[in-house]
């Protein structure tokens, strides 16, 4: 077992009300990143959380789907409450109930989702062929609450039609904290990779506010060739993660070159403007803050892995009903298992049992005969 000490860890102030953490940011997934997931996540290390996207319209009509995907627990602040919307006004009272009802840390905007059905609406990656309503909706959600803004874009609608620099710079003139950019276009071939340049365009065009790099990444040599090729602020993995949540602990040592600490006596950079309403200074500085937390392996043994499924077993039981529980850890049960041995067969009868004290018998079954 490995055991590694973090005493440094460097935060990105991206306004006086939050900073944006040291560590990869987990990215949001539909499905997937729920709390019990995301509380994994940081418990290993992720920096900054998502929730994600949720219905403008279903939080308007406090729809009860739509207000239980924003549920999370104090753990994972700080947390970004993920909407999508296609128009100023109804984003902007959205986030209004968000911010009455939960208190998150941050509103992001989705400006990427690449479904059918809602770029027909107007919605996620639709806005990445109109920069400026990207601005409008940022203005507007800015203006409605008393928390950081952000926005998350793709590369662009095509690879001809380029927008993420353009839509960057619309989100951080209209008050933006941050944005976080996926390197694909909403309509890409099929099998493209993330195209990081488009990042690196984005960072550079920007001035003020912290960029997240997104797109394949599934080492830490992908992350820090990311932040090295792109100058990005920070990484956010997505894929890579899902039955994974301990990648964040291999990732802890590739955060950017920020500002050395002692060269920046822990604080620095530069002057910027404040908001209008000043209630969000976005001067971008860098501290440095001990502490000291024990991480315990970076690659898990697969007895480690089981247990660390056992444990995300019951942080669903916390979070949902027994058979919601059991419904959603299927999705994820077969990317825990991958690898291990017979790990087919035992899938198959994972799937069948509908009670947590059955699978958690089976699943401690599996790892005395096999792998103990
Ligand atoms: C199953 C799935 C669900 C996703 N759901 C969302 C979402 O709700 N909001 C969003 O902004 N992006 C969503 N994404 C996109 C991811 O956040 C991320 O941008 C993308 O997977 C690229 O990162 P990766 O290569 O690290 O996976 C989703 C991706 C996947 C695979």
């Amino acid at each position: 077992m490995y055991k590694l000490y973090i005493n440094q860890v460097f935060h990105l102030k991206i306004s006086h009300l939050i900073q944006l953490p040291y560590g990869a940011v987990l990215a949001p997934m539909a499905g997937f990143t729920d709390s019990p997931f995301r509380r994994l996540a940081r418990r290993y290390g992720a920096g900054l959380l998502y929730s994600e996207c949720i219905s403008a319209e279903g939080l308007r009509r406090l729809g009860a789907a739509s207000l239980a995907l924003c549920r999370f627990h104090p753990d994972e602040r700080p947390i970004a409450i993920q909407l999508f919307g296609s128009s100023p006004e109804p984003i902007a009272e959205a986030a209004m109930v968000v911010v009455e009802c939960f208190k998150p840390d941050i509103i992001d905007v989705n400006c990427g989702c690449p479904v059918r059905k809602m770029v027909a609406r107007g919605c996620g990656g639709d806005l990445m062929q109109h920069p400026e309503r990207i601005g409008r909706i940022v203005e507007a959600v800015a203006q409605a609450v008393r928390i950081p803004v952000s926005v998350k874009l793709r590369a662009g609608w095509t690879p001809k039609e380029e927008t993420a620099p353009e839509a960057a710079l619309a989100a951080e003139a209209a008050g933006a904290a941050f944005v976080a950019v996926h390197g694909r276009f909403v309509r890409n071939a099929k099998g493209s990779l993330a195209d990081w340049e488009v990042i690196g365009r984005v960072k550079t065009t920007l001035k003020r506010i912290p960029v997240i790099g997104n797109g394949d990444i599934f080492s830490p040599a992908d992350a820090e060739r990311m932040l090295h090729q792109t100058g990005c602020d920070r990484v956010m993995v997505g894929r890579w993660a899902l039955g994974k949540p301990w990648v964040f602990q291999a990732l802890k040592d590739v955060a950017p070159p920020l500002v050395p600490p002692r060269q920046a006596g822990g604080r620095i950079i530069a002057n910027l403007p404040r908001r209008a309403g000043g209630r969000i200074d976005t001067n971008l500085s860098c501290t440095a803050e001990e502490i000291n937390f024990e991480i315990e392996f970076l690659d898990p043994s697969f007895d480690q892995r089981i247990d660390i499924l056992i444990e995300h077993l019951y942080k669903m039981i916390e979070h949902y009903d027994e058979r919601t529980a059991i419904l959603r850890m299927r999705r994820q049960i077969g990317w825990y298992l991958s690898g291990m041995p017979d790990s087919a067969k035992l899938k198959k009868e994972l799937m069948l049992i509908a009670e947590l004290n059955l699978l958690i018998n089976r699943l401690m079954d599996y790892k005395k005969r096999y792998i103990l």
